[in-house]
């Protein structure tokens, strides 16, 4: 079978393989920063995912040179993406600094060596705990959600006789062509109302140790346009500058949180990023030239907050999978003809390794690493081991379908890239299937462990009978 789907996925893989700066060919089998995939396969077993500490470092370097029109721009890199601890200390070395969603996310920062004064702390529910916690190791922001939690840290700073610097998280109300479930400044769950920023700053302004820094949103993730970018940073200067008027005062910092896009599918000739967001659209230049240039409009010297997870992370890591089965399945209508014969690959690794992206449709190159000089030119249903139907990958290069090399065989090691955001850190143990080891890739082409698969001890350990 021969059709335009399939030739050109086929010249991506050979464009992949012959000019990107993460991959090469040897003898057959893809290289990740000249590291064998399949041997790193065979060594540490698989599924597995492999990060390349190159790759993160090129991606910081690139959001820092897109923001160096202004100077005083502090990168918080959204942990959620990837808090492994190796990773995050690789970022922290990197030189930026870390954002984290929970309490137990701050904890690993600190853990790391971020100090308090290099951890953002957001999230829709804090609790007082969470709060305490936060509030005692002097971070440099916690933004605040809702007035609920705005309260409690009045009273925890008051007690503890500590200063809490905050930002108001608001919603400027603007959409993005990105999965509606990953917009987060419209009709969203987050912040608050943009009307209730001034009456929200006031309180603050009478709370003894709360110290108000600046305003605070989200567009969303995946963004594939710099549009939204620019309006919902016009929104929040616009407002600062009212506050400022209107409060008398002077924010020290302005924060547009992440969203900056990494190309899932990378030939945009061939597609719409405003109707397909795995492409995605614009650079990190993009988007920091759309939010540059109107915080400019207002002052230049206010400082920028940003924080990027899916970028820092996203396209430095693959994910390898062993080819454990092969079958053909013929698929009858209910009158028992024959419609199709569908030939499946199943692989060791599930939904449950990969699941957020299984739940927002994810689109990912998938080679064959054991045979990736040759042609894919079989379709194939790609499926994972779990017990659900629907433990399949659903966004193959035509509608379900994968291409496989026709010579595929059990053993093989299949490759997923730009598998580094927002994968291990939604991996579940369903099935009571270990939850995968992770390999890094140093600096200088060392392989390492960096996390260990779940054990057994891991999955049953915490049941108490
Ligand atoms: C408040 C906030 N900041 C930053 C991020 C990181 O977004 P991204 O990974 O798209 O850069 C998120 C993601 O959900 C977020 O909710």
């Amino acid at each position: 079978m021969s059709d335009f789907e399939m030739n050109n996925f086929n010249l991506q893989r050979e464009k992949i393989i012959d000019t990107d700066r993460r991959f090469k060919t040897i003898n057959n089998k893809l290289h990740f920063e000249d590291v064998e995939l399949e041997s790193l396969a065979k060594k540490y077993g698989t599924p597995l995912y492999v990060y390349s500490e190159h790759e993160i470092v090129r991606n910081i370097r690139e959001i820092e040179a897109a923001f160096s029109a202004h100077k005083n721009t502090k990168t918080f890199f959204a942990s959620k993406a990837c808090s492994v601890m190796s990773v995050l200390k690789a970022i922290k070395d990197a030189g930026i600094y870390a954002e984290a969603n929970s309490m137990y996310e701050v904890r690993k920062c600190l853990e790391v060596g971020f100090p308090g004064s290099q951890i953002v702390f957001n999230g829709v529910v804090k609790k007082p705990v969470d709060l305490e916690f936060a509030i005692a190791n002097d971070l440099y922001l916690i933004n605040v959600d809702s007035i609920y939690e705005l309260d409690h840290i009045d009273a925890i700073s008051r007690r503890l006789e500590k200063v809490a610097n905050v930002c108001v998280r608001v919603e400027p109300n603007v959409p993005s062509a990105t999965h509606a479930e990953l917009v987060t400044a419209y009709h969203a769950k987050s912040g608050l109302d943009l009307e209730q920023a001034e009456e929200t700053c006031r309180r603050i302004l009478e709370m003894p140790f709360v110290s108000l820094k600046g305003l605070h949103m989200h567009v969303g993730d995946q963004v594939p346009e710099a549009e939204p970018f620019a309006k919902a940073t016009k929104v929040m200067v616009d407002e600062c500058r009212r506050l400022e008027e209107k409060l008398g005062i002077q924010f020290e910092l302005i924060n547009v949180g992440g969203g900056i896009p990494t190309p899932y599918k990378y030939d945009e000739e061939n597609g719409n990023p405003l109707e397909d967001n795995m492409y995605a659209g614009i650079t990190s230049q993009d988007f920091a030239d759309a939010i540059i240039s109107e915080v400019h409009k207002w002052r230049e010297d206010i400082a920028i907050v940003i924080e990027p997870g899916r970028k820092v992370v996203g396209s430095a890591a693959v994910l390898l999978t062993e080819v454990s089965c092969e079958k053909t399945k013929t698929f009858y209508d209910l009158d028992g003809n024959v419609e199709q014969l569908v030939d499946w690959t199943f692989v060791d690794a599930g939904y449950s390794q990969l699941s957020d992206s299984q739940h927002f449709n994810w689109f990912f190159y998938v080679f064959n690493a054991s045979k990736v000089a040759e042609k894919h030119d079989k379709y194939v249903k790609l499926a994972g081991p779990l017990c659900d139907g629907g433990d399949y990958f659903h966004v193959g290069i035509k509608e379900e379908f994968f291409a496989v090399p026709n010579n595929t065989e059990i053993g093989d090691v299949m490759v997923f890239l730009d598998a580094g955001a927002y994968t291990i850190e939604s991996q579940t143990v369903y099935n009571n299937r270990p939850r995968t080891a992770v390999v890094m890739i140093d600096k200088d082409g060392t392989d390492r462990l960096i996390r260990r698969e779940d054990t057994y001890e891991d999955i049953v350990g915490q049941d108490i009978y």
